[in-house]
C-alpha cells in the first residue's frame, strides 16, 4: 500500500513540474513573438502586410523562402546586398521596380529573429477577413498571447485530470490484487456488473480528495484568469469597427489615391481635436468624381448620399443641407486630456503608431486599446525631440538660470501658452 502511495505521490510531483515547465516555455516564445510583433507594427507595416502586396511584397512564410541569415543581412541592410550582387537580393529588387527597402542598422539579430518569429506566427494563422488580417492580427496580438496560455493552462489541467483518473484505477486494482480476499474482489466486480451506474462512479470519483483537489484547482485557475481578462477590457474598445453612415474608404483615398491624411483631417497637425472633414472638402474631388464607370454611367449610390447631405443636384447647393452622421470611433473619456498636434507636431509621431495601417482599411477601427497603459507605456519609452522647440529652450533657459541661482517665474516653464490653461 506504502509504495502505491508514494509512487503515485511522484507521479503528481513530476506532472506538476512538467506542467511548470512547459507554461514557462509557453510565455518564454509568446515574449518573442510579442516583441517581433511590436517592431514589425513599428518599423515595416508601412510598407509590408502579411498576406498581401503593398509596397512590398506580401511577407506570408518568409522563412520558407530564404534563409534566416540571408534574412537578416536583407533587413538589415537590403541595397548592400544588391550592391555586393548577391543574386536573390538583385532580382527582388529588379522584380519590384528597384523601389529602395529602408535599412534598418540598429535592429539587433535577436530583433530580426523576434521579427520573423512574428511572421512565422502570423502566417500559420488562418487569414482573417483580406485587408483586416494584418492590422487585426497585430491588434489582436496580447489577447492572442493570454488566449494562447489560458488554452495551454486548461490543456495541462486535463491532461493532469484524465492521468489521475487512469492512475487511480491503476491503483484500485493494484489494490485488489494485494489484499486478494475473493469474497470481497467477487462482490465488487458483481457490484460493477450490475451497477455500471454513473451515479456510483461519480460518489466514488468524489471521495478521491486528490482528485476533488485538482479539479477545485483547475476551476479557480480558469475563472480566475477569466474573470481578470473580463476585468481589464471593461470599457476598452480595441477593434471597435461601427458601420459608417456611407462607405467612405481609407484604403482607396489615403492609400491607392495617396490623398495625405492633412488634407482632411489638418486638425491633427495644429489643435486638440484631429476633426472629421465635412462634406464640403469630400466636393473639391466628388464634383466631378462619381464613380459613374462602375455603375452603367450612373453616380455611384455612395457619392450620391454626399450629394443628398448637401442638398446638390449637379448644378447647384439646395436648402436642406445637414450633415453626415459619421460614427465616431475612437473616444477617451472627458477627463483624460489628448492633444493631438503635441503628439503628431511637436513629438513628430506617425499617425500610423496609435492609429495603425489607415491606410489600408476599407473601414477604419481603433487599432489602439487607448488605455491608460497604452498612454504611459509610450510616454515611458519614447524618446523627447527637443531640438529646434522653442518650449524646450525655455525650460533649458530656465534650468540654467536655476543653477546659477536667479529667480525664474511661472513664464518662463511655459505658463503663458494658451494650450496651458485652455482646451
Ligand atoms: C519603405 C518601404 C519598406 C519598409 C519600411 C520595409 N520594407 Fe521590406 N521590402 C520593401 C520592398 C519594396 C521590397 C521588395 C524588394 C526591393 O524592392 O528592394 C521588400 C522586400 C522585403 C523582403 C523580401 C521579400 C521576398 O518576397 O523575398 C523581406 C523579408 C522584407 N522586405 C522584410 C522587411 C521587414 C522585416 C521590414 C521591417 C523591419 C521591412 N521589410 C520594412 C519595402 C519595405
Ligand atoms: C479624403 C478624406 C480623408 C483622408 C485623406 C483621410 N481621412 Fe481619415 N477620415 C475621413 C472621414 C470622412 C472619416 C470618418 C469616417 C470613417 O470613420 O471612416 C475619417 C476617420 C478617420 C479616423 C477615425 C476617427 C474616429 O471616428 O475616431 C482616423 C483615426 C483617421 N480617419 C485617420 C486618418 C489617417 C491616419 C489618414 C492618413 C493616412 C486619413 N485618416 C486620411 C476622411 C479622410
Ligand atoms: C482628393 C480627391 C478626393 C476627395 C477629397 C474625396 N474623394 Fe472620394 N474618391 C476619390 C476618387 C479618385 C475615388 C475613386 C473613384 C472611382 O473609383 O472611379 C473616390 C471614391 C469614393 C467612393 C467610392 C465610390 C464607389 O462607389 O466606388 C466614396 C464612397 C467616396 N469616394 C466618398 C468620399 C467622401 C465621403 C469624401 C469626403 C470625406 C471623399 N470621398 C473625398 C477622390 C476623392
Ligand atoms: C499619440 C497617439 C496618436 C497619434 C500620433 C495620432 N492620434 Fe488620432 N487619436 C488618438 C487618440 C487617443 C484619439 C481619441 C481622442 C479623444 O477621444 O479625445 C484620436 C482620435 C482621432 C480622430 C477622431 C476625431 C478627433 O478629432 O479626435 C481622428 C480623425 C484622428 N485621431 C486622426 C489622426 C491623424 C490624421 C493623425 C496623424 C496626423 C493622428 N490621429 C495621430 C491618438 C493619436
Ligand atoms: C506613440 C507614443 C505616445 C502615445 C501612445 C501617447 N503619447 Fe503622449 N506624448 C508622447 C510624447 C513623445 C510626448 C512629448 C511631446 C513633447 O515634446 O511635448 C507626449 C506628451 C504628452 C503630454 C504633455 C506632457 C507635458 O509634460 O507637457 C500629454 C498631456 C500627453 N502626451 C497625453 C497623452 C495621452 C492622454 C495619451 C493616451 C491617450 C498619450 N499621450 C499617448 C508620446 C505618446
Ligand atoms: C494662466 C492661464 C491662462 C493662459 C496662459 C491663457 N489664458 Fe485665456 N483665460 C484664462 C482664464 C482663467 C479665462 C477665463 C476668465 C475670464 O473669462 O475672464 C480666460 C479667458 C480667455 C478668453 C475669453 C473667453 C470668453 O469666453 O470670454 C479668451 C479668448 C482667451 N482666454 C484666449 C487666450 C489665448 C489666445 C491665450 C494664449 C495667448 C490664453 N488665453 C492664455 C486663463 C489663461
Amino acid at each position: 500500500m506504502r509504495n502505491i502511495s508514494l509512487l503515485f505521490r511522484s507521479v503528481v510531483k513530476s506532472l506538476i513540474l512538467v506542467s511548470v515547465l512547459s507554461m514557462a516555455a509557453v510565455s518564454a516564445r509568446a515574449q518573442d513573438v510579442k516583441e517581433g510583433a511590436s517592431l514589425f507594427k513599428q518599423k515595416c507595416t508601412s510598407c509590408h502586410a502579411i498576406d498581401k502586396d503593398l509596397v512590398g511584397p506580401a511577407l506570408k512564410d518568409i522563412s520558407k523562402r530564404h534563409e534566416e541569415e540571408w534574412l537578416i543581412k536583407w533587413i538589415r541592410n537590403s541595397q548592400a546586398l544588391v550592391a555586393a550582387g548577391d543574386e536573390q537580393a538583385v532580382a527582388l529588387f529588379e522584380g519590384h521596380n528597384r523601389v529602395v527597402m529602408t535599412p534598418f542598422p540598429d535592429l539587433s539579430d535577436d530583433n530580426i529573429k523576434n521579427i520573423l518569429a512574428y511572421i512565422d506566427d502570423a502566417s500559420s494563422a488562418p487569414a482573417a477577413g483580406s485587408n483586416q488580417a494584418e492590422g487585426g492580427n497585430a491588434a489582436a496580438q496580447s489577447d492572442d498571447v493570454s488566449n494562447f496560455m489560458l488554452f495551454g493552462l486548461i490543456a495541462v489541467i486535463v491532461i493532469a485530470f484524465i492521468v489521475i483518473v487512469v492512475l487511480n484505477r491503476v491503483i484500485r486494482t493494484l489494490e485488489r490484487i494485494i489484499l486478494n480476499k475473493k469474497v470481497l474482489i467477487e462482490e465488487e466486480e458483481e457490484e460493477e456488473e450490475k451497477g455500471k451506474d454513473y451515479l456510483g462512479t461519480i460518489k466514488r470519483l468524489a471521495k478521491n480528495k486528490k482528485l476533488v483537489f485538482f479539479f477545485v484547482l483547475g476551476l479557480v485557475v480558469f475563472l480566475g484568469s477569466a474573470g481578470w481578462k473580463t476585468l481589464w477590457n471593461v470599457g476598452v474598445h480595441q477593434g471597435y469597427k461601427p458601420v459608417q453612415p456611407i462607405k467612405f474608404s481609407h484604403q482607396l483615398h489615403a492609400g491607392v489615391n495617396q490623398i495625405e491624411c492633412q488634407y482632411c483631417h489638418s486638425g491633427a497637425f495644429k489643435s486638440k481635436n484631429a476633426s472629421i472633414p465635412s462634406a464640403n472638402v469630400c466636393m473639391n474631388c466628388h464634383k466631378y468624381v462619381t464613380a459613374s464607370e462602375k455603375y452603367n454611367g450612373e453616380t455611384s449610390p455612395e457619392i450620391q448620399k454626399i450629394y443628398n447631405a448637401l442638398d446638390w443636384d449637379g448644378q447647384q447647393y439646395g436648402p436642406n443641407q445637414r450633415p453626415i452622421q459619421w460614427v465616431r470611433i475612437h473616444n477617451l473619456p472627458d477627463f483624460a486630456y489628448f492633444n493631438h498636434s503635441q503628439h503628431v507636431s511637436v513629438a513628430g509621431i506617425e499617425c500610423q503608431r496609435c492609429h495603425g495601417p489607415i491606410e489600408t482599411m476599407e473601414e477604419v477601427y481603433q487599432y489602439s486599446p487607448l488605455t491608460m497603459k497604452w498612454c504611459v507605456n509610450c510616454h515611458r519609452e519614447t524618446e523627447v525631440n527637443h531640438k529646434d522647440n522653442a518650449y524646450y529652450d525655455q525650460l533649458i533657459a530656465a534650468h540654467e538660470k536655476l543653477k546659477e541661482g536667479d529667480k525664474i517665474t511661472a513664464a518662463s516653464l511655459g505658463g503663458l501658452e494658451c494650450g496651458k490653461c485652455h482646451y
